[in-house]
């Protein structure tokens, strides 16, 4: 049924008090380098489970609406290999003074150690170093890890259709 609605909409209204990322030991943050492209594609085809999983050639895709630069693309990184990541963006609707949330996964042996909560935080970073004032995200219904996350940093859901009261309703009664 929720797949006929629009996406569910969140928003931070400002970028203020961002907490400092926190990882557990031997992790570490760090935005893309040159190679990464497969990483990514790797994170993202896990996370979303997509099957077919899409080819390393699918990052120029996915990402290649203009909006790309390196140091909005992060990971969380287990010694070399990228675990989770989560991107600085920018949606034209929204305008240029709010950043977006965008492509947020971590690789399913990595999930629940906070991997995803810290790369969105070095994704918000990037957002207020680029001088944006608010943050927003799309996510799904369905989405409860990621909505727990989204929350616990302080994202709020938007209501922009007439679905969206409803739906919150039983997503943060799951929660
Ligand atoms: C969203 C995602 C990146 C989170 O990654 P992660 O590294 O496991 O996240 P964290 O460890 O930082 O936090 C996970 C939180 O979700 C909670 N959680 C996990 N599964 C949950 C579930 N089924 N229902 C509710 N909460 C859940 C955890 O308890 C934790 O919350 P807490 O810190 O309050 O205890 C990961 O779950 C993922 O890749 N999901 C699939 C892709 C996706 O949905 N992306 C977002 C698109 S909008």
């Amino acid at each position: 049924m929720a797949q006929q609605w629009p996406q569910l909409i969140m928003e931070r209204p400002n970028l203020d008090g961002l907490p400092a990322p926190r990882l557990p030991e031997h992790f570490r943050l760090r935005s893309f380098e040159p190679g990464d492209e497969a990483a990514w594609v790797g994170i993202i085809n896990e996370a979303f489970d997509f099957s077919p999983p899409h080819p390393p050639t699918w990052f120029h895709e996915r990402l290649g609406d203009g909006h790309f630069r390196p140091e909005r693309v992060w990971f969380a990184v287990d010694d070399t290999q990228p675990v989770a990541t989560a991107s600085a963006w920018i949606d034209e609707r929204w305008g240029e003074e709010c950043g977006v949330l965008h492509m947020v996964g971590a690789k399913l042996a990595y999930r629940g150690l906070g991997l995803g909560k810290a790369v969105c935080v070095a994704a918000l970073g990037q957002m207020a170093v680029e001088g944006r004032t608010r943050a927003r995200l799309l996510t799904d219904d369905f989405r409860r890890a990621a909505i727990r996350v989204y929350t616990s940093l302080g994202f709020e859901p938007v209501y922009t259709h007439d679905s969206h009261r409803a739906r919150w309703w039983a997503v943060l009664s799951k929660l």
